[in-house]
């Protein structure tokens, strides 16, 4: 059977992949970002999926105003980096898993989360950047990849609980896939960050920190945050954090796996149930976002 391994949160900030793309990951401002991808691409490295299903939205780019899927489901064999304007970034084709990714649409599907199917279309900074974060730059993406859009551009976007209640149902997908893939889930946007408006250029670092807090400890409570907190107190983009909810529903903490009740109080899951964090990093700025970043390590 198939394995979620592990779970990926970044932010996906296309600036990030200019200065790899242009050879500036050394210099002063960038330096502080990359270096704390350090662990990240060792890890990475070390720790090789088959498959990542990665979450993350399409900034206009594959879809438009003219049609939005809330949420698709990328099913095709490949998926090339798409031209932003500025010319496709110069990283690998994503090669897909179109049999898992059918699996769990018709998986997810029949467990009533309506899903867009999408058999062609081009992959945006949203994917490519957390890509090359954790891999670096290599001739071919070291696994597949599914691609999964959420609409995060345009109102209205799902609900934090209605992500986190996905993840659940994409795990459960997996789990009944009969081949013995790993497969890691990562969610990606975020964190906080507004790029128009009298508000352009809000960073909360304290909002952050304690999402990533509570995202780690007590997802169920997080989950049910409305879309205005996420936007009064992270700014308008600062919503694409609904995302990584995707993400850390797919995790099962241990207490879920027994089937005790009841660990999800004030205090969130106990500590040894919850998903093992591998690593944690904040810093802030790289363009007009915060980023942030953890791995968390199933423990069954
Ligand atoms: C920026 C961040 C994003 O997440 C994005 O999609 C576009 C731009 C930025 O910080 O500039
Ligand atoms: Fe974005």
């Amino acid at each position: 059977m198939a394995r979620i391994t592990a779970s990926v949160f970044t932010s996906h900030v296309p600036a990030i992949g200019a200065a790899l793309d242009l050879g500036k990951t050394t210099e002063p401002y960038w330096q502080p970002v990359f270096q704390g991808y350090d662990f990240s691409r060792q890890w990475m490295h070390d720790n090789k999926p088959d498959v990542i299903f990665l979450v993350y939205n399409d900034h206009a780019t594959a879809f438009s105003l003219e049609m939005i899927p809330t949420f698709a489901i990328g099913t095709a064999a490949a998926f090339a980096p798409a031209d932003e304007g500025w010319g496709p970034r110069p990283v690998p084709t994503v090669i897909g898993h179109p049999e898992l990714a059918s699996h769990i649409a018709q998986s997810v599907i029949q467990d009533d989360f309506d899903l867009t199917i999408v058999n062609k279309m081009d992959v945006d900074h949203g994917l490519t950047v957390p890509l090359s974060l954790l891999c670096g730059q290599p001739e071919a993406w070291p696994c597949a990849v599914i691609p999964f859009a959420v609409n995060v551009v345009q109102y209205p976007a799902p609900s934090g609980k209605r992500c986190f209640e996905l993840g659940k149902a994409i795990a459960r997908a997996v789990a009944s896939f009969d081949a013995p893939l790993r497969v890691q889930i990562w969610g990606t946007g975020g964190m906080s960050h507004q790029l128009q408006g009298p508000r352009a250029g809000l960073i909360n670092k304290e909002f952050d920190n304690n999402f990533l807090d509570r995202l780690i400890a007590d997802p169920a409570e997080l989950a049910r945050m409305p879309h205005i907190d996420y936007v009064r107190e992270a700014g308008s983009e600062g919503i694409e954090l609904v995302m990584w909810l995707i993400a850390r529903g797919a995790m099962a903490d241990v207490a879920d796996v027994a089937g005790v009740a009841g660990v999800a109080g004030v205090a969130g899951v106990a500590d040894g149930a919850r998903p093992r964090v591998a690593h944690r990093f904040y810093h802030v700025p790289a363009s007009n976002t915060a980023v942030g970043h953890l791995i968390l390590e199933s423990r069954t």
